[in-house]
């Protein structure tokens, strides 16, 4: 008999039961909390799992109380949200989601699960995975942006990097997937929202990120709180069990969200806690986080449909086996201090090269790199000089006094300047009574450098915004500021896209800068001096408006694609369709040119992958770093296929005047579409292949494979 079914014979309902409850510590507070005696819990064989709590002499503690204290030998295994870090934070996901580097995200993510682990963190609740096309919701800051190809990239590195090899099992964070599913398409971009989403929307946009995930063996997914189309997806049966378990063949543990279970009551449709907890068990949840639905439902449900304990039996062993594959049973408590990964300093390290790799240089009259040390530099604006904020809205600790900030950063690399600063106003709120002080300052500076943007606390969850300007009276600073008539360089430090066209026609640059972590201060300070060059680019359409939103790239054409010479046809009266900055956007300190566009065939079997190659050359003065980016446009279907859609991404570095082919490859996958069935097909006919800098047409080379059948 293995060890899980000796368990399992020898424990009651209430145990078994204690094995599906996931209870929260309240290091952190991460939903609504409700004051448990985790203890006497652990003791009486309540909680199999803890969250919100790191520490490896306090998780240390408990699981010595389950171990030696409970009905069962079982060690608890312990969840935290390390979305981007533990101690050192790196840039939030959508950040980093700009550098395009697969290698990037795993390595960061690599570095954050050996700190967590050295913490007593045994599972992360990441990666987020939530494709999203609204700004106005502000967990995009914690997803990849709105692209599912360059999610599934993203969703693939990560669970690499949390979850390593075997052989790192003493520095392995074991990855949650989440939230599933489509949670991103919130309705009017309201958190907690409706989702009604079409099903072929569904998968082509909202389920290949996880689809990524488990295929890279990810050990945990999160359903998330939202419905689609009425069925929640804490009961969302045929997305969870059947699509996910059976299709998918994903063996891992589907752990609810916060509460989720039992919010089904709220959703509408559970009667009680016990039609929640069958509806939620039956769907193909494990473990209820901090519902209480299992504990106090089950016991109820179980009394109304018998049959139930075999779905509970089936939990629990899924859970057990969690436990054994993180090694639990034999080492339960982590040894301490593992340097699996380099000292602290390379983590830093680390963070500033992701930090400067995940800025987007959005405009640039000239003004960067600085060509040298100005006389007098004037930090300006409610973001020069926070140190929290810069850690976003999931950085789950309270180390944020060693985070370098903006003014620190500008600071420690202009040191022949004089650098001033004020903040003029508050992020939010409507004091403008120190705008005088801060333009009095501009006045006296010979460049200024504008930080601006959110609170960590406006974007993330719980954080939606109708409105997507600058809060406060931020608008009202940088206007007086623009007035004194010096060079301004605005940083913007934010969750999501702006909607600030009047800042591009005023300042000399633009750096979106999202929330880039520990080292955000030296990071923007090395692209500003040009110590390191821009290489992001947006992982996002970047709106002119919040009416435009939902806004992305792969757009169908609609039956009158927009004219601007026709009046009927698919346009606003108010604003163009074309987002301020494409997907893919972002400038160098140099400028590349493409040519040469050539594909390996120009009728392809379908089934089989395609070669291409582009030259791109330097035109600049400087070196340079370009992200070339793929696109495809299947020209006729029997489903209509976006007029571009993302595919494929590579890197080239190059001194100014050189020329150097890049090849990418499409697998055959690549050219895929979601039939009329719904079923996965690749359709013979015409396929654009378009290769450039970003996702506006005019800027892409063009070549025409036509795919035929085998
Ligand atoms: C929160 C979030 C989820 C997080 C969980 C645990 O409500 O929705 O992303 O992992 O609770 O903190």
């Amino acid at each position: 008999m293995t060890r899980i079914d000796s368990l399992l014979t020898a424990m009651t309902l209430e145990e078994k039961i204690g094995q599906l409850t996931m209870i929260a510590a309240n290091a952190a507070t991460t939903g609504p909390t409700s004051q448990h005696d985790l203890p006497a819990a652990i003791r009486a064989g309540r909680v199999g799992s803890v969250l919100n709590l790191w520490g490896s002499k306090e998780t240390s503690e408990l699981q010595r109380i389950a171990l030696s204290e409970g009905p069962h030998p079982i060690p608890l295994f312990f969840g935290l949200d390390v979305l981007h870090g533990f101690k050192t934070i790196f840039p939030i996901p959508l950040a980093e989601a700009a550098a395009f580097e697969d290698e990037l995200w795993e390595k960061t993510a690599r570095a954050a699960a050996v700190e967590a682990a050295e913490a007593g963190i045994h599972l992360t609740f990441a990666p987020m995975l939530d494709i999203c096309r609204d700004p106005r919701w502000g967990r995009i800051a914690e997803g990849p942006g709105e692209d599912p190809v360059l999610g599934a990239r993203f969703a693939g590195a990560k669970v690499r990097g949390f979850q390593g090899t075997n052989q790192l099992r003493g520095s392995r964070l074991f990855a949650t997937a989440k939230h599933f599913v489509a949670y991103g398409a919130a309705q009017a971009g309201r958190e907690y929202a409706s989702v009604d989403i079409s099903e072929r929307t569904l998968h082509e946009v909202y389920l290949p990120p996880f689809r990524a995930a488990v295929r890279a063996g990810v050990a945990a997914i999160m359903p998330a709180f939202n419905d689609i189309a009425g069925v929640p997806m804490s009961a969302n049966r045929t997305l969870l069990r059947e699509l996910v378990r059976e299709k998918w063949g994903f063996e891992g543990v589907f752990i609810s969200d916060y509460n989720a279970i039992a919010e089904l009551i709220k959703h509408g449709v559970a009667r009680d806690l016990a039609e929640a907890a069958a509806l939620a068990l039956k769907a193909g949840i494990d473990i209820d986080m901090m519902g209480g639905a299992y504990e106090r439902g089950l016991p109820v449900a179980l009394a109304r449909e018998p049959a139930l304990i075999g779905e509970i039996d089936a939990a629990v062993r899924r859970v057990l086996k969690l436990k054994e594959e993180l090694g639990l049973f034999a080492t339960p408590i982590r040894p301490s201090g593992s340097t699996a990964f380099a000292a602290p300093a390379a983590r830093r390290a680390l963070a500033r090269e992701a930090a400067s790799r995940s800025i987007v240089l959005l405009s640039n009259r000239g003004v960067l790199p600085l060509k040298s040390a100005p006389r007098r530099v004037a930090v300006i604006g409610p973001l020069a000089a926070e140190r929290h904020e810069m850690l976003g809205p999931w950085a789950m600790t309270e180390w944020a006094d060693d985070t370098i900030n903006i003014l620190d950063g500008i600071k420690a690399a202009l040191l022949a300047s004089d650098v001033v600063s004020a903040n003029g106003v508050s992020i939010d709120g409507n004091d403008d009574s120190g705008i005088a002080a801060a333009v009095q300052l501009a006045n006296t500076a010979d460049l200024i450098v504008l930080c601006l943007g959110e609170a960590a606390s406006m974007s993330g969850e719980a954080a939606s915004r109708s409105q997507l300007d600058l809060p406060g009276r931020q608008e009202m600073l940088a206007r007086a500021v623009f007035d004194a008539g010096k060079p301004v360089v605005a940083v913007l430090s934010s969750g999501r896209p702006l909607t600030v066209p009047w800042l591009f026609d005023r300042a000399e640059a633009v750096l979106s800068t999202w929330f880039l972590g520990s080292e955000a201060g030296h990071a923007i300070a090395d692209i500003l001096t040009g110590a390191r060059s821009p290489t992001g680019k947006l992982p996002i359409s970047w709106p002119h408006s919040v009416g435009q939103v939902p806004i992305f790239h792969a757009q169908r054409a609609s039956g009158r694609p927009a004219n601007p010479s026709d009046k009927f046809t698919s346009k606003y009266l108010d604003v163009p369709n074309e987002p301020q900055f494409a997907f893919g956007h972002g400038l160098t300190y140099t400028q590349f040119s493409y040519s040469n566009l050539r594909v390996g065939r120009e009728e392809l079997p379908i089934g089989d992958p395609l070669d291409v190659t582009v030259d791109v050359t330097n035109t600049g003065a400087r070196p340079g770093e370009e992200t070339v980016l793929l696109f495809i446009h299947d020209v006729v279907a029997s489903v209509a296929q976006p007029v571009l859609a993302f595919r494929a991404s590579a890197k080239i570095a190059l001194a100014p005047g050189e020329t150097r082919p890049v090849s990418l490859t499409l697998p055959a996958d690549a050219f895929a579409l979601v039939g009329r069935d719904l079923n996965s097909v690749i359709e013979p006919g015409e396929m654009e292949i378009l290769v450039g800098p970003r996702a506006e047409r005019q800027e892409l080379l063009q070549a025409k494979v036509r795919l035929i059948a085998r």
